[in-house]
């Protein structure tokens, strides 16, 4: 089938199916265009919260799908390629995580909604990149905490809260991987250009940021600001919505330096067109979740929602 026929079958199956595609910002573009609605975490957690479709294809990672079940369960969620996984979650695991947790009893602990549902069992509240600073700000000062699994992320709230967060050794391997040298080179051949950069990159590269922000606050940044061009230190997918909100305005990412292809997530690439369609088709890969641990891991990510409304971070 050709790129068009797929589309307007995946459309016609949404249609039939009364289905709804959710879609992160660092999907490849042609999913992003299909897509009823695309966002950061935060967004989509909130938009699978409240669907109220039959089905709901979650075309990110899995983390976000299992995310997306927890928060609504009696809906059918669908992830196109089940092998889409995150470094991340990868890096903790719940037997791990639950020793480090004993080992520490006086301490709550935050988990980056990027792991599986079982460290989210696990903890007394989520974050994500978009409310993670403000959360950590609204517990009390001497509140002891653990932050998982993300030493990038949380060595970035400790940081610019003072705080002192026991980290969990996680990091994502994209971000990670891109290296504050090569920031510079661009910094210095472009030197109108802010850099803007997500908080799961490394210290280093983030000391030589001029923007630091989840994917949506990157965007907010970028419509708001009287530059022209950036430098990007983020995923790639992210550019399709960079591009399409502003498009008389240019993005310079590590892959212009030629010293990093690095900035691809390879989970997030594995959904494609022709697994969207054939998910839909055969309604599978499907979530499927024990009951008792989508009502463990409900209650810290509700906790997060509540919490983000409270403080106006979400509507
Ligand atoms: P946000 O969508 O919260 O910015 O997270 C980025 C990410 O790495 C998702 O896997
Ligand atoms: Fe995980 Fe990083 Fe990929 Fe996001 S970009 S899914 S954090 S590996």
């Amino acid at each position: 089938m050709s790129n068009n026929n797929i589309r307007e079958a995946i459309l016609e199956l949404k249609k039939r199916k009364n289905a709804v595609i959710l879609g992160h910002y660092y999907q490849r573009h042609e999913i992003q265009e299909l897509s009823d609605y695309v966002g950061d975490s935060l967004a989509l957690a909130q938009k699978a919260q409240e669907a109220t479709a039959d089905i709901i294809v979650f075309c990110g990672v899995h983390f976000m799908a299992e995310t997306a079940k927890i928060l609504n369960p009696s809906r059918k969620v669908l992830l196109p390629d089940m092998e889409a996984s995150c470094s991340l979650a990868e890096s903790c695991k719940a037997s791990d995580f639950a020793a480090f947790k004993a080992q520490h009893p006086d301490h709550m602990v935050i988990s980056y909604v990027n792991c599986s549902a079982e460290i989210k069992a696990l903890s007394d509240l989520i974050c994500t990149s978009g409310n993670a600073e403000k959360l950590v700000r609204a517990l009390p000062d001497d509140q002891k905490i653990i932050f998982a699994p993300d030493k990038n992320l949380g060595g970035y709230i400790n940081r610019v809260t003072g705080r002192n967060m026991l980290l969990w050794n996680g990091v994502c391997t994209v971000h990670d991987a891109m290296q504050a040298e090569a920031i510079l080179q661009l910094k210095a051949a472009n030197p109108d250009a802010p850099v803007i950069a997500h908080p799961e990159c490394n210290a280093a590269l983030l000391e030589v940021a001029d923007f630091i922000g989840s994917t949506k606050a990157m965007l907010s940044f970028i419509k708001k600001s009287d530059s022209h061009r950036f430098i990007v230190a983020t995923e790639t997918g992210i550019l399709f919505e960079m591009k399409r909100e502003n498009p008389d305005k240019e993005f310079i990412t590590l892959r212009d330096d030629k010293s990093c292809a690095c900035d691809d997530c390879a989970y997030m690439k594995l959904n494609t067109l022709e697994k969207l369609y054939e998910c839909l088709r055969d309604e599978s890969p499907e979530i499927v979740m024990d009951e008792q641990l989508i009502e463990a891991a409900k209650r810290p990510i509700v906790r997060m929602l509540d919490m983000s409304k409270t403080l106006g971070i979400i509507k």
